[in-house]
C-alpha cells in the first residue's frame, strides 16, 4: 500500500498554499473513493487519506509551521474535508454492502414452486396388516389383545397345557430348546396358561394373543419362525356353538363372506373335544383346484373346548367354567389372502416383495 509521508512544504508556504493542497486532496480523494470497486479498495483509500500516516492527517501534523491566525482556519478546513470524506466512504460502504446483499439474495433465492424431494413411503408388512386386521376384529367383539414371551418355559408351553414331559404329543412340534427348562415357544397356546394363571380373581377371559413362534422346520411352506394368533374364551356356559360362531365371523372377515367352515375331529392335548377347522378354498370357491388339492377345503385352524385339566391346572374350576380356544397361523392367512407362494418371503425383507404391498390399505 502506498504510504506517502505527506507534510507541508515549508519553503513555498503560507495558509494559501496549504489550502490549495487541501483542496487538491479533497478532489483527488473523492475521485478515488468514487472509483473504487470493492470494500477492500475503499479501505485502502481511507487509509491513504485519513489513516494515521494519511495525507490529510499529514496536513494537520504540519500545522505547527503556520501562523496562529491561520491554524484555526486550516484546522477547520481539514475537519470539514475529513467529515466529507468520512461521509462519502460510509455511503460507498453502504452501497457495497447493499450490492453484496442483493447478490447473496439472488444466489440463495428459493423457488417455492419447485417440486419437493420425494420421500419414499414405506409399506406395511403383509403380516402386520393381517395382525392388525385380526386385532381390530376381535377388539370390536370385546376381546383383549395380550402378549407373552417368545423365550418361554417348558412349563407354560407344554406342562400347563396338559402336555407333561414325555407326552408323545410333544413330538408334534419340533422344539428349539435353549436349556432343559427354557425353549423358544412353539405355539402361542403358551399364553393361554399365563393369562389364566395371572387372572387372580378367576374372572371370565376373552383374549387373543398374536405373536411369533418357532419350530425346527425350513421349507417353502414352513419357516423356523412364523406367526400365530391364539384365541381363548373362558366363562360360564361356553359351548361349541360359541366357538363355531366366533370362527365363522373370524374367517368370513378375513377371507370373504362366502367362506364356509368344516369341523373335523382331531386331537390336541389342551382341548377336548378338539377340531381341525377347514375353510372353503378361496381360490376355487370350493370347486377344487391345485391349492386345495382338489378337495375344495383348506385346513387353517386348530381349536376345541378347553380341556378340564387345563382349566384346573391354571386355577379355574371346570365344574363352573368352560371355554374354547383356537389357534391359527397368521402366515398362512397372509399367504392365502395375498397369493404368496413361499412363506420365507415374509421373513427375508426383500423390498421388491414388500413394495408390492404399498398403499394397499
Ligand atoms: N397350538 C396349536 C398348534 O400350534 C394350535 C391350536 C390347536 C391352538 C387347538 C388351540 C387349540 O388353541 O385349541 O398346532
Amino acid at each position: 500500500m502506498s504510504d506517502p509521508q505527506w507534510t507541508l512544504d515549508m519553503n513555498k508556504k503560507g495558509g494559501v498554499i496549504v489550502k490549495e493542497q487541501i483542496e487538491e486532496i479533497r478532489v483527488k480523494s473523492k475521485e478515488e473513493i468514487n472509483n473504487v470497486t470493492n470494500l477492500r479498495e475503499l479501505d485502502e483509500v481511507r487509509v491513504k487519506y485519513l489513516g494515521k500516516k494519511g495525507e490529510l492527517t499529514g496536513v494537520l501534523r504540519g500545522m505547527g509551521a503556520l501562523s496562529p491566525e491561520e491554524r484555526p482556519v486550516i484546522g477547520s478546513l481539514v475537519n470539514t474535508v475529513r467529515d466529507e470524506l468520512d461521509n462519502l466512504i460510509k455511503q460507498r460502504e453502504e452501497e457495497f454492502k447493499q450490492e453484496e446483499l442483493k447478490e447473496k439474495l439472488e444466489k440463495e433465492r428459493i423457488d417455492v414452486t419447485l417440486p419437493g424431494t420425494k420421500v419414499k413411503r414405506g409399506s406395511k408388512h403383509p403380516l402386520n396388516r393381517i395382525i392388525e386386521e385380526v386385532e381390530d376384529l376381535f377388539v370390536s367383539m370385546g376381546y383383549d389383545v395380550v402378549e407373552g414371551p417368545e423365550l418361554e418355559t417348558d412349563e407354560y408351553c407344554f406342562e400347563r397345557l396338559n402336555l407333561p414331559k414325555g407326552h408323545p404329543a410333544r413330538d408334534m412340534q419340533d422344539t428349539f430348546y435353549i436349556t432343559d427348562e427354557y425353549l423358544l415357544r412353539t405355539q402361542t397356546s403358551a399364553v393361554q396358561a399365563r393369562v389364566m394363571l395371572q387372572n387372580e380373581e378367576k374372572t371370565p377371559i376373552r383374549v387373543i394373543c398374536p405373536g411369533k413362534v418357532y419350530r425346527r422346520d425350513d421349507d417353502a411352506t414352513h419357516s423356523h419362525q412364523f406367526a400365530q394368533v391364539e384365541g381363548l374364551v373362558i366363562d360360564k356356559n361356553i359351548s361349541l356353538a360359541d366357538l363355531k360362531g366366533t370362527l365363522e365371523i373370524f374367517m368370513r372377515k378375513m377371507l370373504g363372506e362366502n367362506t364356509n367352515l368344516r369341523f373335523r375331529p382331531s386331537y390336541f392335548p389342551f382341548t377336548e373335544p378338539s377340531y381341525e377347522v377347514d375353510v372353503t378354498c378361496f381360490k376355487c370357491a370350493g370347486k377344487g383346484c391345485n391349492l386345495c388339492k382338489h378337495t375344495g377345503w383348506i385346513e387353517l385352524l386348530g381349536s376345541g373346548m378347553v380341556h378340564p385339566n387345563v382349566l384346573k391346572m391354571n386355577g379355574y374350576d371346570p365344574e363352573v367354567y368352560s371355554g374354547f380356544a383356537f389357534g391359527t397361523g397368521l402366515d398362512r392367512l397372509a399367504m392365502f389372502k395375498y397369493g404368496i407362494t413361499d412363506i420365507r418371503l415374509l421373513y427375508t425383507n426383500d423390498v421388491r416383495f414388500l413394495n408390492q404391498f404399498d398403499r394397499k390399505d
